[in-house]
């Protein structure tokens, strides 16, 4: 018989990390800037620029730390309002709130995307904008890009949860000014902490790598182009040095775990599929389908429950529990970082009714992408199984 899988444990980092921490761990070089030349950070933002597809990429200590530092760059005034989903987690806006900026909520969908009607409504009120592509469901970023450009407002795109999404082909992180991604633990890929940007404009890029702490003339040591070494030559002395460097150690455990990547996305788009396509079986449970242009990198599933009350949600999460599948709906605990009304140190409050009740009914359960096909079954039968307890079971025709 096949266990429950224990979702949160993560898959083991490969060997290749132990062999160059030990190499660390013997030199004792671990601060990026001591060598001249190709520490580990240095080496995983060329290899991660290169994967992206981007000029220029800056490794810090995490997603939060590249947000706030895309923020400082775009050089936003105090108080300058930035507009983000209504449906995130609550490190996006508190990074805003550390840029010394104003969130401003947009209502999202039932699909968990952006509501491109209520974001367009809210365009004018701000100057700049965080995308999260929350859970990796991508929004309409074709809409949004155009909407902004039309305006002339920036698109800082939080890809936290979206290492290996397309659009069009194109990677998720990369259509914005500025993308941010995250290496924290239940992430593509994991070092614990960690973050990076990345973007093709070099005055932004060169302002972030000395906020981030390269001091004196430590951005010598970024690989780039005679335009980046003109902006940081423009810059130089006269930037704030907030130290939000990622340490040799992290960049050690995230390097080999590139050339997973690729794999990782394939498996976990294909378990998720699979997991999905048997929970759509249920009249009770709706897994929204991806945008036409997405292709999604999912490392776990998310679907509303359809007419069930709060009551019968409680009771379907509770039985899920019992058997030993953690169901998260977003709006149902009292301390959800991901439930907006939670954020009680924004400076100002939003009404957001429809992304409210979309919380109320959305799942979210992990789905690490080294399940195997009967995990995923026993995962997928107790889900099933539970929301049958509540509302009794699936009816069966015969022929
Ligand atoms: C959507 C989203 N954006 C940003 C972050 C921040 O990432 P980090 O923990 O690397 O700061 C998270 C954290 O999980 C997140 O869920």
């Amino acid at each position: 018989m096949t266990l429950v899988p224990n979702v949160h444990e993560a898959e083991p980092i490969p060997a290749a990390a132990r062999d160059a921490i030990d190499a660390l761990m013997k030199s004792g070089d671990l601060f990026r800037y001591t060598a001249p030349q190709d520490a580990p950070v240095a080496l995983l933002e060329t290899e991660f620029a290169e994967l992206l597809g981007t000029k220029y990429a800056l490794a810090v200590s995490s997603c939060s730390a590249a947000l706030f530092l895309s923020l400082k760059a775009l050089g936003l005034p105090r108080d300058a309002r930035v507009l983000i989903p209504g449906f995130t987690f609550a490190a996006v806006p508190s990074s805003i709130v550390h840029a010394d900026c104003i969130p401003v909520l947009c209502e999202v969908g039932d699909n968990y995307r952006v509501d491109v009607a209520d974001f367009a409504a809210k365009l004018d009120s701000v100057q700049a904008v965080i995308i999260s592509h929350m859970r990796g469901h991508t929004s309409d970023i074709d809409a949004i890009m155009e909407l902004c450009d039309a305006l002339d407002i920036p698109v800082i795109e939080d890809a936290a949860h979206s290492l290996g999404t397309t659009w069009h082909g194109r990677n998720i992180g990369t259509i914005g000014k500025v993308g941010c991604f995250s290496f924290q633990s239940y992430k593509m890929i994991n070092a614990g902490e960690g973050g990076i940007l990345v973007s093709d404009d070099a005055d932004l890029v060169a302002q972030a790598v000395i906020m981030s702490g390269a001091y004196e003339h430590n951005w010598k040591k970024h690989s780039g182009s005679s335009e980046l070494e003109q902006a940081f030559a423009k810059w130089q002395n006269r930037l704030p040095l907030y130290n939000l460097r990622m340490s040799n150690l992290s960049a050690a455990v995230i390097r080999p775990q590139i050339p997973e990547l690729a794999r990782r996305v394939r498996d976990g788009l294909a378990n998720h599929d699979y997991v999905a396509d048997r929970l759509n079986t249920s009249p009770y449970i709706d897994v929204p389908a991806p945008l036409a242009p997405e292709q999604r990198a999912p490392d776990s599933i998310q679907f509303n429950l359809v007419d069930l009350n709060d009551e019968e949600i409680r009771a379907f999460a509770a039985a899920a529990e019992a058997r030993g599948v953690k169901v998260q709906v977003f709006g149902m605990s009292q301390d959800n970082a991901r439930a907006f009304w939670n954020w009680q140190f924004l400076p100002e409050q939003f009404d957001l009714p429809q992304t409210r009740a979309m919380l109320m009914k959305a799942c979210d359960v992990r789905l690490p992408v080294r399940l195997t096909r009967e995990e995923l079954d026993v995962i997928a039968d107790i889900l099933l199984a539970s929301i049958g307890e509540v509302v009794g079971p699936m009816p069966v025709y015969g022929t």
